[in-house]
C-alpha cells in the first residue's frame, strides 16, 4: 500500500481525528467472544432461575441488552461457539485460545472478554492463563441465572467484565474471571456452589473487586502466567489426553485401567485427604507408570491447602507427580498442556510447582 503523504498540518490533524473516531481512541476497544452458557441462557418463567436452556442468546443481543456498555468501552462481539460449557472439549479450548491470541496481537484491541458457561469456566480460564503470551487483559465471565429470571446476574457481570478488560490496571495480571462483583485469577478460581450467584471462590482469595465499573485491586497472582509462560498456544495443535479418577472408600483400579486403555497419557488421582491412594489401587498405578502413564496426585479436598510430595505416598520411589494446590480439574488442564512439551517426571513436577 503506497504511504499517505501529508501535505499540511491541517490535513494531518484531520486524519488523526478521523482515525481516533474510527478506532474509538477515547474509549478502550474490547472484543467479546461468546461461547454460550447460562449468561446466554433463556427460560420460560421469570420465577425459575435454575430451569432454563443454556446457550440460546446470541452475542449481539447480549451486548444490546446493556445500553450503558458504551460508557466503558467500544465493544464488538464474535460468536465463537454457542454451547453449554460441560460440553467443552480440548478442541474447543484450542480454537478459543488461538482466536484470543490472534486478537491480542491486534493493535486496535485493548482487551478481550469471553462469555462462558460456569460449569467448566475455571478450566478454560486456567488453560488460557497457561498458554496466552500477552499482557492485555483477558477476562472470562459467566452467570448463574439466565437473563429471563428475576435478579439475573449476567448483565452486571458482563458490564463489569468489559470494564475490567478495558482498564489499563488489569494488564499483566494474567487471565481474570469476574462474577458477583469479584475479580479472580483464572488459575485459582473454582465453582463451589451450583445454584447461587455467589458461586465462585479462590482458595487464596480474589485479586480484587469491581464496583460501579471501577476495579479495586488488593493482591497480584503469585504463579507464572501469560507473558511469563513457557507454553505457547500457537505452537500447540493437540492437547494430551488426561483423565481423572476419584478416590473414595472401597475404590478399585477399574477406572484407572480403563482410562489408560483409552489412551490417557496421564491420570489425575482425585485422592482422599492429602491425595491418598487406597492400597487396592497402588499396584495398578505402579504398573501403569511402568507402561509410561504419568500418575499425578491431586485431592478431592479443595478450598485451601495442597498435596505434599512424599507425605501420604512415596512419590520419589513410585516416580509420581503431585498437583500441589491444583484441584483435579485444574491438574488435568496443566497436565494436558505440559505433556505437549515433556514426559519427564521431574520437569512435570517443576511445572506443577511453578504454574
Ligand atoms: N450448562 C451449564 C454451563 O453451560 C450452565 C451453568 C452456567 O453457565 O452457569 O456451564
Amino acid at each position: 500500500m503506497k504511504p499517505v503523504r501529508i501535505r499540511s498540518l491541517f490535513a494531518a490533524s484531520a486524519l488523526f481525528v478521523a482515525c481516533s473516531a474510527a478506532f474509538g481512541a477515547d474509549k478502550p476497544n474490547v472484543v467479546i467472544l461468546a461461547t454460550g452458557g447460562t449468561i446466554a441462557g433463556a427460560g420460560a418463567d421469570v420465577a425459575k432461575s435454575a430451569t432454563y436452556q443454556a446457550a440460546k442468546v446470541p452475542v449481539d443481543k447480549l451486548i444490546a441488552g446493556i445500553p450503558t456498555l458504551a460508557d466503558v468501552a467500544q465493544v464488538r462481539g464474535e460468536q465463537v461457539f454457542q454451547i453449554a460449557s460441560e460440553s467443552f472439549t480440548n478442541d474447543h479450548l484450542l480454537k478459543l485460545g488461538k482466536r484470543v491470541a490472534a486478537l491480542a496481537r491486534q493493535p486496535d484491541v485493548d482487551g478481550i472478554v469471553i462469555t462462558h458457561g460456569t460449569d467448566t469456566l475455571e478450566e478454560t480460564a486456567f488453560f488460557l492463563n497457561l498458554v496466552l503470551k500477552t499482557d492485555k487483559p483477558v477476562v472470562i465471565v459467566g452467570s448463574m441465572r439466565p437473563g429471563t429470571a428475576m435478579s439475573a446476574d449476567g448483565m452486571l457481570n458482563l458490564y463489569n467484565a468489559v470494564a475490567v478488560a478495558g482498564s489499563k490496571d488489569s494488564a499483566g495480571k494474567g487471565v481474570l474471571v469476574t462474577l458477583n462483583d469479584e475479580i479472580h485469577t483464572g488459575r485459582d478460581v473454582t465453582k463451589t456452589v451450583n445454584i447461587k450467584t455467589e458461586a465462585f471462590k479462590s482458595p487464596w482469595g480474589p485479586l480484587g473487586m469491581i464496583v460501579e465499573g471501577k476495579a479495586y485491586w488488593f493482591r497480584a497472582p503469585a504463579k507464572r502466567h501469560t507473558r511469563g509462560t513457557e507454553f505457547d498456544i500457537d505452537a500447540i495443535d493437540t492437547l494430551a489426553p488426561v483423565d481423572i479418577a476419584y478416590g473414595y472408600g472401597n475404590a478399585t483400579p477399574t477406572a484407572y485401567r480403563a482410562f489408560a486403555q483409552g489412551g490417557a497419557r496421564a491420570l489425575i488421582h482425585a485422592g482422599t485427604g492429602n491425595g491418598s491412594v487406597s492400597d487396592a489401587v497402588v499396584p495398578a498405578l505402579q504398573e501403569l507408570r511402568g507402561k509410561g502413564v504419568q500418575i499425578i496426585r491431586s485431592s478431592r479436598v479443595t478450598g485451601g491447602g495442597f498435596v505434599l510430595r512424599n507425605a501420604e505416598q512415596p512419590d520419589d520411589k513410585y516416580d509420581w507427580v503431585v498437583a500441589h494446590d491444583l484441584n483435579p480439574q485444574k491438574a488435568r488442564i496443566l497436565a494436558s498442556v505440559a505433556l505437549t512439551r515433556t514426559s519427564d517426571t521431574r520437569e512435570l513436577q517443576r511445572m506443577f510447582m511453578e504454574y
